[in-house]
């Protein structure tokens, strides 16, 4: 019987796993020099924690089912509900800010194309606790360094769902009909868009932007105050946006003003970002967020401001492999070929020696000659090949060999006590 894989899946080879380990690395450095803690939420959960807040992009791509109890459940689409629910259940007695990060697949019923999985991976974080314009500068620049880290050229763009759901609001707009005309706007719904009265008040805002270290900053300040004047909801809210405007340009931070954006999920509340990538077709959005102020609370828990965004994992890197960036692929610090039966444990041994030092080391296992080890280290570029043989050994010694070939083509070796060898394997690799 030969079975295939689920669509919108993707098994990982290890040659497709190793960079997808390298990146994840990077992703956790810069969130730990932040001093964001890694936390795990469940796959699987309530299935009324994503209908409850989460919008109808969400709802409608749930992989929901029963249990053989009759509970009704469904794979995590994404990780804010679980992390708000997860804050509002144990997590308030925590010294605020907390900053929690993930790292994990999400699962979405969508129609699979490139950059578009049923299973994909997100990276994300969450400031919880934190209200006011620096903490969504510190998620911005967080997912900022990120990019840097990469060497990424990316876009960068901020709007402030204040600002359309004030209007909507101040115009007696309810609650429930801000939410899914806003979810209209976010997937360009111009069917819906079109005939809906409501949808005027915001239409203006549709193509206003402002780009960082170009447009004049006074001007557009003055032209959105004025388009806000007789909102006061909507006022406040750009006015916070300005002053994040003024943050991230200190900051030197690169992006543009997008007043427009409405973003799929309906639990925003404040500002809002994405990041997208040229090149990628399609789905071209790698990382998304913003501020959701009410979520932790309608989980229970006490009004609790709250800023987050996630990376979509599986996009991030396929834009890493758009624009070479350069990962280390090689696995192999040091390959130890045993000559013959009788030195094979000593060839463990010495493994075993180089490993407690830090070091990657493969022992050959198939009772390969010299000659096809050698070989094959070079083809996976090892820099280091510890050679132990039976007449050496009786001697005291092994040979040390340098895979780097130097200018005529050649690779050194050399005769070192056995005692001695983890030292000169180290300096052959700090040579
Ligand atoms: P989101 O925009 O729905 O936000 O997803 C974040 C990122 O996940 C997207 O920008 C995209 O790169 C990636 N993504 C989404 N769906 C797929 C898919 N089917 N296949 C591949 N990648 C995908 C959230 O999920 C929020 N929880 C982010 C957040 C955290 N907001 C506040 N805190």
């Amino acid at each position: 019987m030969k079975f295939e894989r689920p669509r919108g899946t993707r098994d990982f080879p290890p040659d497709d796993m190793l960079p997808r380990q390298l990146l994840a690395d990077t992703l956790r450095s810069v969130f730990e020099s932040y001093c964001y803690r890694r936390i795990g939420v469940p796959a699987f959960e309530h299935l009324e924690l994503f209908t409850e807040k989460s919008g109808q992009e969400i709802t409608e791509n749930l992989y929901a089912f029963q249990d053989k109890s009759g509970r009704r459940i469904c794979l995590r689409p994404e990780a804010t509900a679980s992390v708000a629910r997860m804050y509002a259940n144990e997590l308030m007695h925590l010294r605020k800010p907390l900053k929690l990060y993930y790292f994990g697949p999400m699962y979405r019923y969508e129609r699979p194309q490139k950059g578009r999985y049923r299973e994909f991976w997100q990276t994300g974080a969450e400031l919880v606790g934190a209200a006011g314009v620096e903490a969504d500068a510190e998620v911005i620049q967080l997912a900022v360094d990120c990019l840097d880290a990469l060497d990424l050229d990316y876009r960068l763009s901020v709007g402030h769902l204040g600002i359309l759901r004030g209007l909507l609001a101040d115009h007696g707009v309810s609650e429930e009909k801000q939410t899914s005309l806003l979810g209209a706007v976010d997937r360009g719904d111009t069917e819906i868009l079109k005939d809906d009265e409501d949808y005027r008040l915001i239409s203006c805002f549709q193509d206003v932007s402002y780009a960082s270290g170009v447009d004049d900053l006074g001007q557009f300040v003055t032209d959105t105050t004025t388009a806000v004047a007789s909102a006061p909801r909507a006022k406040d809210a750009f006015a916070e946006l300005s002053e994040l405007i003024g943050v991230l340009e200190k900051r030197n931070v690169s992006f543009s003003v997008e007043l427009g954006m409405a973003r799929g999920l309906a639990y925003y509340t404040g500002m809002v970002f994405e990041v997208s990538v040229d090149g990628l077709g399609a789905q071209s959005q790698i990382a998304g967020g913003g501020r959701y102020d009410c979520l932790i609370e309608t989980f229970g828990g006490p009004p609790t401001p709250a800023v987050g965004f996630a990376f979509g994992f599986d996009r991030l890197l396929d834009a890493c492999f758009l624009q070479d960036v350069a990962f280390d692929r090689r696995i192999i610090d040091v390959a130890v070929a045993p000559i013959g039966d009788v030195v094979r444990f000593e060839a463990h041994a010495i493994a075993g020696e180089l490993r407690s030092r830090g070091l990657r080391v493969d022992v050959d296992l198939a009772g390969r000659k010299l000659k096809a080890i050698l070989s094959q280290a070079s083809q996976e570029a090892v820099p280091c090949v510890v050679i132990v043989g039976a007449k050496d050994l009786k001697e005291g010694s092994v040979t040390v060999r340098d895979m780097r070939l130097d200018a005529e083509g050649n690779a050194a070796q050399r005769v070192v006590n056995r005692e001695a060898v983890a030292d000169a394997v180290y300096e052959l690799l700090n040579s």
